[in-house]
């Protein structure tokens, strides 16, 4: 019988749940939510956990606050794996996986400066996905090929 590994974080009553996340991105994670230390609501963040799926991973639970879809558009840039829980009164009320689409609309900015989407042109950024891991992108104006964590850190 395989054993079940437990990872020892308390449930939480109401909130959202980000599960699955690759190892070593929930600081981009929270950054790109915006969490620091006004953030208001209390946010545990659990890195390194053991799992069953993937070799390990990060964990960030946000305590009465319900993530909208356009709050995770950067995840799949991240984290593609990653799952969003949302919890009511400690159920799990629903439950997504992120996935990663073929191309990422209004989503990052493209680090060329030069790129007619940095002209302050009322124009959404697109990305295609060239390979998936590592995951590689081309801007879809400047065909400028990047790593996701370039456009994210944008
Ligand atoms: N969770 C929580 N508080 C609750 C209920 C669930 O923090 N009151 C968390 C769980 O710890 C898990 C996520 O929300 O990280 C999804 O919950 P659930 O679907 O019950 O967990 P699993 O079945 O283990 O999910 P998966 O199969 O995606 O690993």
């Amino acid at each position: 019988m395989i054993e079940k590994k437990e990872i020892k974080v308390s449930k939480i009553r109401n909130g959202t749940v980000l599960d699955h996340l690759n190892e070593g991105s929930a600081y981009r994670v929270l950054e790109m939510l915006g969490v620091d230390n006004d953030y208001g609501n209390p946010v545990i963040v659990l890195m390194g956990a053991e799992s069953n799926s993937i070799e390990r991973k990060d964990v960030i639970k946000i305590e009465d606050k319900f993530l909208e879809p356009d709050e995770t558009g950067m995840l799949a840039l991240i984290s593609p794996n990653a799952t969003i829980s949302i919890i009511k009164n400690y159920n799990v009320v629903s439950k997504r996986k992120i996935g990663l689409p073929k191309k990422f609309i209004g989503v990052g900015q493209c680090p060329n400066p030069k790129c007619v989407s940095n002209q302050n042109e009322p124009i959404s950024t697109v990305f295609n996905v060239e390979t998936k891991d590592p995951l590689i992108l081309s801007c879809g104006f400047c065909e400028n090929v990047v790593d996701s964590s370039d456009i994210s850190a944008h």
